[in-house]
């Protein structure tokens, strides 16, 4: 399968693969503890790791989707994360997404898992998408109820006790 290096445009933002340049960004997404606090990972702990994770990351060659890098159309700048990845565990595909927390609050993550869903559903044609949260992440939370997921329930993460949400192709709404 074609890798989609590119995910959806939306009015602020443009979706695209990382490269190594974004690298200082990526680090410092994902080694601040407030972003970090309800991911279960580990915070990164130099640029260098930051520019590994991103050369090796797999999943554009093996899926053909990942987690794309969100940047703002207007400065073209890097604000976080937002795409897909297949769990391999639970035969699922899950959405995902981290901002940095001077962009919190925007609509943000609403705006970039709308298209997420859209591209999911109605590009790669997936009949299921679910993601799992951390009872406490409240803001995460109200993004999955306000993009139409719902709680199904429990499900073991990593180590930890998630909640599971999900939404099915059919009941999706096109954006
Ligand atoms: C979760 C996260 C992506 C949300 O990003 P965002 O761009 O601020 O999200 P949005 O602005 O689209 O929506 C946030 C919603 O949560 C609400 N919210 C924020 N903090 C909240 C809290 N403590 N309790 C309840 N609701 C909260 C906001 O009011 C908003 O809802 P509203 O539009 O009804 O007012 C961001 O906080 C983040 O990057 N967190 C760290 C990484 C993370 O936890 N990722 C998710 C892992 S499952």
């Amino acid at each position: 399968m074609k890798p989609h290096l590119t995910g959806p445009t939306t009015p602020r933002l443009l979706h695209r693969a990382m490269t190594p340049d974004d690298a200082p960004t990526f680090f410092a997404l994902n080694s601040n503890p407030e972003v970090m606090r309800y991911t279960g990972e580990p915070p990164l702990e130099s640029v260098e790791q930051a520019r590994r994770a991103i050369i090796e990351y797999p999943d554009f060659t093996t899926h053909g989707y990942g987690r794309w890098g969100c940047f703002l159309r207007e400065t073209g700048r890097l604000i976080g994360f937002c795409g897909l990845k297949h769990l391999d565990d639970l035969g699922e595909v899950d959405l995902g997404y981290r901002f940095l927390p001077e962009h919190w609050g925007r609509g943000y993550a609403t705006e970039a898992g709308a298209a997420t869903l859209a591209f999911g559903f109605e590009t790669l044609e997936l009949p299921r998408i679910i993601a799992l949260v951390l009872p406490d992440n409240a803001a995460s939370i109200r993004v999955l109820e306000k993009l139409g997921l719902r709680f199904v329930g429990k499900e073991r993460c990593e180590g930890l006790d998630a909640f599971r949400y999900e939404i099915d192709r059919s009941d999706h709404s096109p954006v």
